[in-house]
Protein backbone atom coordinates (compact mmCIF):
# COMPACT_ATOMS: atom_id res chain seq x y z
CA UNK A 1 0.00 0.00 0.00
CA UNK A 2 1.15 3.52 -1.25
CA UNK A 3 1.82 5.80 1.98
CA UNK A 4 2.80 9.36 2.26
CA UNK A 5 3.43 11.32 5.74
CA UNK A 6 2.12 14.74 5.90
CA UNK A 7 2.51 16.89 9.27
CA UNK A 8 3.42 13.69 10.91
CA UNK A 9 0.40 11.65 10.14
CA UNK A 10 0.85 8.68 7.68
CA UNK A 11 -1.72 8.43 5.06
CA UNK A 12 -3.12 5.96 2.25
CA UNK A 13 -4.76 5.78 -1.07
CA UNK A 14 -8.17 6.13 -0.30
CA UNK A 15 -9.44 6.43 -4.04
CA UNK A 16 -7.03 6.39 -6.91
CA UNK A 17 -7.09 9.31 -10.01
CA UNK A 18 -7.96 6.86 -12.52
CA UNK A 19 -11.43 5.86 -10.03
CA UNK A 20 -11.91 9.66 -9.67
CA UNK A 21 -11.75 10.80 -13.27
CA UNK A 22 -13.98 8.14 -14.30
CA UNK A 23 -16.45 9.10 -11.53
CA UNK A 24 -16.31 13.09 -12.74
CA UNK A 25 -17.22 11.96 -16.18
CA UNK A 26 -20.03 10.31 -15.17
CA UNK A 27 -21.01 13.12 -13.16
CA UNK A 28 -20.58 15.78 -15.93
CA UNK A 29 -22.55 13.36 -18.62
CA UNK A 30 -25.75 12.92 -15.63
CA UNK A 31 -25.30 16.57 -15.05
CA UNK A 32 -25.67 17.62 -18.89
CA UNK A 33 -28.80 15.61 -19.08
CA UNK A 34 -30.39 17.61 -16.75
CA UNK A 35 -29.61 20.72 -17.98
CA UNK A 36 -29.59 19.73 -21.62
CA UNK A 37 -30.51 22.95 -23.66
CA UNK A 38 -29.97 25.18 -20.87
CA UNK A 39 -27.55 27.13 -19.73
CA UNK A 40 -26.33 26.32 -16.08
CA UNK A 41 -24.11 28.59 -14.01
CA UNK A 42 -21.63 26.15 -12.21
CA UNK A 43 -20.12 27.34 -8.91
CA UNK A 44 -16.67 26.35 -7.50
CA UNK A 45 -17.05 26.96 -4.06
CA UNK A 46 -13.11 27.83 -3.05
CA UNK A 47 -10.88 26.71 -2.32
CA UNK A 48 -11.20 22.96 -1.93
CA UNK A 49 -13.33 22.52 -5.19
CA UNK A 50 -10.66 24.03 -7.67
CA UNK A 51 -9.66 21.22 -9.30
CA UNK A 52 -12.66 19.27 -8.99
CA UNK A 53 -14.78 22.06 -10.84
CA UNK A 54 -12.22 22.32 -13.50
CA UNK A 55 -12.22 18.24 -14.59
CA UNK A 56 -15.92 18.33 -13.91
CA UNK A 57 -16.54 21.28 -16.12
CA UNK A 58 -13.72 20.43 -19.00
CA UNK A 59 -15.54 19.32 -22.43
CA UNK A 60 -19.04 19.96 -20.52
CA UNK A 61 -20.82 19.43 -23.87
CA UNK A 62 -23.31 22.37 -23.70
CA UNK A 63 -23.59 26.19 -23.30
CA UNK A 64 -22.86 26.78 -19.06
CA UNK A 65 -21.35 29.65 -17.35
CA UNK A 66 -18.73 29.38 -14.21
CA UNK A 67 -17.84 31.35 -11.47
CA UNK A 68 -16.83 31.13 -7.75
CA UNK A 69 -17.20 32.12 -4.96
CA UNK A 70 -15.19 31.83 -1.53
CA UNK A 71 -16.76 31.23 1.85
CA UNK A 72 -15.92 32.53 5.01
CA UNK A 73 -16.93 31.49 8.26
CA UNK A 74 -17.48 32.67 11.96
CA UNK A 75 -13.86 32.10 13.57
CA UNK A 76 -13.61 29.31 16.02
CA UNK A 77 -16.14 27.56 14.25
CA UNK A 78 -14.24 25.28 12.68
CA UNK A 79 -15.96 23.37 10.32
CA UNK A 80 -19.45 23.60 11.31
CA UNK A 81 -19.33 27.90 10.94
CA UNK A 82 -22.39 29.52 9.67
CA UNK A 83 -20.98 31.49 6.45
CA UNK A 84 -20.35 35.02 7.35
CA UNK A 85 -19.44 36.41 3.75
CA UNK A 86 -19.62 35.44 0.26
CA UNK A 87 -16.55 36.77 -1.85
CA UNK A 88 -16.30 36.89 -5.30
CA UNK A 89 -19.96 36.03 -6.79
CA UNK A 90 -19.57 38.36 -10.17
CA UNK A 91 -22.53 36.50 -11.70
CA UNK A 92 -26.11 37.61 -11.55
CA UNK A 93 -27.64 34.79 -10.90
CA UNK A 94 -31.34 35.97 -10.96
CA UNK A 95 -33.02 33.60 -12.76
CA UNK A 96 -30.61 31.59 -13.74
CA UNK A 97 -30.34 27.63 -12.86
CA UNK A 98 -27.07 27.48 -10.70
CA UNK A 99 -25.29 24.27 -9.60
CA UNK A 100 -22.85 24.43 -6.50
CA UNK A 101 -19.64 22.54 -6.68
CA UNK A 102 -18.64 21.46 -3.28
CA UNK A 103 -15.07 19.19 -2.65
CA UNK A 104 -17.42 17.37 0.22
CA UNK A 105 -19.90 17.50 2.60
CA UNK A 106 -19.05 16.77 6.17
CA UNK A 107 -21.66 18.43 9.12
CA UNK A 108 -23.22 19.74 5.64
CA UNK A 109 -23.75 22.83 7.26
CA UNK A 110 -21.70 25.46 5.28
CA UNK A 111 -23.35 23.84 2.12
CA UNK A 112 -26.91 24.83 4.34
CA UNK A 113 -25.72 27.54 5.24
CA UNK A 114 -24.83 28.76 1.55
CA UNK A 115 -27.70 27.51 -0.20
CA UNK A 116 -29.98 29.86 2.23
CA UNK A 117 -27.60 32.76 1.20
CA UNK A 118 -27.92 31.85 -2.92
CA UNK A 119 -32.07 31.46 -2.54
CA UNK A 120 -31.70 34.93 -1.46
CA UNK A 121 -30.14 35.93 -4.78
CA UNK A 122 -33.48 34.52 -6.01
CA UNK A 123 -31.88 31.64 -9.07
CA UNK A 124 -34.15 29.69 -10.79
CA UNK A 125 -33.16 26.46 -9.16
CA UNK A 126 -30.52 25.59 -7.11
CA UNK A 127 -28.64 21.63 -7.58
CA UNK A 128 -25.51 20.70 -5.79
CA UNK A 129 -22.42 18.12 -6.66
CA UNK A 130 -20.37 17.39 -3.94
CA UNK A 131 -17.45 14.95 -5.02
CA UNK A 132 -17.44 13.35 -1.80
CA UNK A 133 -20.02 12.93 1.19
CA UNK A 134 -19.52 11.42 4.88
CA UNK A 135 -23.20 10.66 5.89
CA UNK A 136 -22.27 9.38 9.48
CA UNK A 137 -21.51 13.42 9.77
CA UNK A 138 -24.11 15.43 7.93
CA UNK A 139 -26.43 17.21 10.05
CA UNK A 140 -28.14 19.54 7.49
CA UNK A 141 -31.31 19.23 5.90
CA UNK A 142 -30.34 19.52 1.90
CA UNK A 143 -30.34 16.77 -1.31
CA UNK A 144 -26.94 16.43 -3.25
CA UNK A 145 -27.85 16.30 -6.43
CA UNK A 146 -24.73 14.86 -7.88
CA UNK A 147 -22.30 12.53 -5.64
CA UNK A 148 -19.32 11.84 -6.29
CA UNK A 149 -18.48 9.36 -3.06
CA UNK A 150 -19.66 8.37 0.11
CA UNK A 151 -17.00 8.04 2.47
CA UNK A 152 -16.98 7.09 5.97
CA UNK A 153 -15.80 9.53 8.50
CA UNK A 154 -12.26 10.09 7.79
CA UNK A 155 -10.18 12.79 7.18
CA UNK A 156 -9.09 12.49 3.34
CA UNK A 157 -6.85 14.84 1.74
CA UNK A 158 -5.80 15.48 -1.94
CA UNK A 159 -7.30 16.37 -4.86
CA UNK A 160 -7.97 19.56 -3.78
CA UNK A 161 -8.41 18.92 0.04
CA UNK A 162 -5.93 20.14 1.85
CA UNK A 163 -4.15 19.46 5.46
CA UNK A 164 -3.45 22.79 7.00
CA UNK A 165 -3.26 24.38 3.48
CA UNK A 166 -0.98 21.58 2.00
CA UNK A 167 -1.37 18.88 -0.41
CA UNK A 168 -4.44 19.95 -2.39
CA UNK A 169 -1.94 18.86 -5.23
CA UNK A 170 -2.37 15.16 -4.63
CA UNK A 171 -3.50 13.41 -7.65
CA UNK A 172 -5.08 10.69 -5.37
CA UNK A 173 -7.72 10.71 -2.72
CA UNK A 174 -5.93 9.67 0.91
CA UNK A 175 -7.06 8.86 3.82
CA UNK A 176 -5.99 9.22 7.21
CA UNK A 177 -3.78 5.52 8.41
CA UNK A 178 -5.67 4.09 11.44
CA UNK A 179 -2.89 3.89 14.26
P1 LIG B 1 -19.00 21.11 6.52
O1 LIG B 1 -19.63 22.45 6.76
O2 LIG B 1 -18.75 20.39 7.82
O3 LIG B 1 -19.75 20.24 5.53
O4 LIG B 1 -17.55 21.40 5.99
C1 LIG B 1 -17.19 21.38 4.70
C2 LIG B 1 -15.76 21.84 4.51
O5 LIG B 1 -14.88 21.31 5.53
C3 LIG B 1 -15.26 21.28 3.21
O6 LIG B 1 -15.57 22.13 2.13
C4 LIG B 1 -13.77 21.13 3.47
O7 LIG B 1 -13.11 22.34 3.17
C5 LIG B 1 -13.66 20.86 4.96
N1 LIG B 1 -13.51 19.41 5.22
C6 LIG B 1 -14.44 18.59 5.73
N2 LIG B 1 -13.98 17.32 5.83
C7 LIG B 1 -12.71 17.35 5.35
C8 LIG B 1 -11.70 16.34 5.17
O8 LIG B 1 -11.86 15.13 5.47
N3 LIG B 1 -10.52 16.77 4.63
C9 LIG B 1 -10.28 18.06 4.28
N4 LIG B 1 -11.20 19.04 4.43
C10 LIG B 1 -12.41 18.68 4.96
Amino acid sequence: MQTIEVHGKIFEISITEDKIQKRVAELRKLIHKKFEGKNPVFIGVLNGSFIFMSDLVKGYPGDCEMDFIKVSSYEGMETTGEVKELMGLKTDIQGRDIILVEDIVDTGLTLESLISKMKSYLPSSISIVSLLFKPEKCQADFNIDFLGFEIPNEFVIGYGLDFDGSVRNLKHIYRLQES
